[in-house]
């Protein structure tokens, strides 16, 4: 068997790996040689022909295992575990989104506490070497003082998902402590890319042009006062992630907590001008979105903007792709996806922002 650079040969157990993030993983670990066993319970938030595409891509694998089961259901957890013994564990599997936690707050509770409680557990009961967990930039909240650091005060989210987040770096340092389980959250900034999640704002956006739909733009308008976000390709979440997994925090409290993002937030309004650019040049037409202002929404954050020091003197990288670079990736996937499986494959909206 090949000794993977990441593992050193142990397996890796990626929860959430029906998902965007987690199968941008799992592809990068196979293709290094590693073992990987997905997790994922396959529900409906977005469309699952997308889940189930990018799952049968990582099934040509021979070294990739899938498995169904929802992370909230704790004896199911924990026989998966002892069947494989993983190495090291990713878990990316939450109810994400910003919105939404307005609408369903008991989907964040039971994914993202009751289900990481259960993973934590599950780690410390089989001895799993590391556990690595997406966070995310919400926990920020309102935070004003930009860019945000790692040793910002994140007292006071502004929605129940960034709550769920800051709860489950506050419940890995507590196991760290306690029990001495070597973990590193993630706080992921805006991730985008191929495959990527039909709530976001850059592939809502794209749906709606399809659908000859207007896009709602949330920043009332105002380029001066515009939003701004650091928008994150996701090879570069993935290249912070494998060069994070093979180094352990150390120390009597062994949990550590990074930025994944570019320190180059993009307004707004320069998102979507660039975004029209590189459908248009995945379509070798002009596109120009039909526009609708809105004001913020509750919950929403002005401005994401990360410190990446920490993360860039530990691994010797940040993510630095530019958002031209990257969305014109995810327009040129996203053209080709819909010829092959068809205008009908356009997934249902949710909240996008
Ligand atoms: N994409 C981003 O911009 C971003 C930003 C910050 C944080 N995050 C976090 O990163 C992680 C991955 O995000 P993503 O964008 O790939 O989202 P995603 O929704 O595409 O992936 C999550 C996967 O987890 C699965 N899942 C959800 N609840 C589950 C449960 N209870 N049991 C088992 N599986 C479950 C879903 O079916 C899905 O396939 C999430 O924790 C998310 O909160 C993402």
């Amino acid at each position: 068997m090949t000794v993977s650079p990441v593992t050193g040969g142990g397996s890796v157990l990626i929860t959430g790996a029906a998902g965007f993030i987690g199968f941008h993983l799992a592809q990068r670990l196979l293709a290094l040689g590693d073992e990987v066993i997905g997790l994922d319970n396959l529900n409906s938030y977005y469309d699952v022909a997308l889940k189930h595409e990018r799952l049968r891509l990582l099934k040509t694998h021979t070294r990739f295992s899938f498995v169904q089961c929802d992370i909230t259901d704790r004896e199911g957890v924990q026989r998966i575990f002892e069947a494989h013994r993983p190495a090291t564990v990713v878990n990316l599997a939450a109810q994400a989104g910003v919105r939404y936690s307005l609408e369903n707050p008991a989907a964040y509770i039971q994914s993202n506490i009751v289900g990481f409680a259960n993973i934590l557990e599950t780690c410390r009961k089989l001895e799993v070497e590391h556990l690595l967990y997406a966070s995310s930039s919400s926990v920020y909240g309102g935070n004003t003082k930009v860019p945000f650091e790692e040793t910002d005060p994140v007292d006071h989210p502004v929605s129940l998902y960034a709550a769920t987040k800051r709860s489950n770096e506050l419940m890995a340092d507590t196991y760290a402590h306690l029990y001495g389980l070597p973990s590193t959250g993630l706080r992921f900034f805006t991730v985008y890319g191929p495959y990527g999640r039909p709530d976001m704002a850059y592939f809502a956006f794209a749906t709606r042009y399809f659908a000859g739909k207007a896009i709602h733009v949330f920043n009332d308008g105002d380029a001066e006062n515009d939003l701004s976000r650091d928008f994150t390709y996701v090879d570069d979440v993935i290249e912070s992630i494998v060069r994070l997994m093979p180094i352990l925090p150390r120390g009597p409290r062994p949990h550590e907590i990074f930025n994944i993002g570019g320190s180059t937030p993009a307004k707004l309004s320069v998102f979507v001008s660039t975004l029209e650019d590189a459908l248009s040049a995945s379509l070798g037409r002009e596109v120009e979105f039909k526009k609708v202002y809105e004001g913020m929404k509750p919950g929403d954050v002005r401005a994401t903007y990360a410190n990446a020091n920490r993360l860039e003197s530990l691994i010797g990288y940040k993510p630095q792709t530019t958002l031209r670079v990257g969305l014109q990736a995810f327009t040129n996937w996203y053209v080709h996806y819909r010829e092959v499986h068809g205008a009908e494959s356009d997934p249902n909206e949710v909240t996008s922002g």
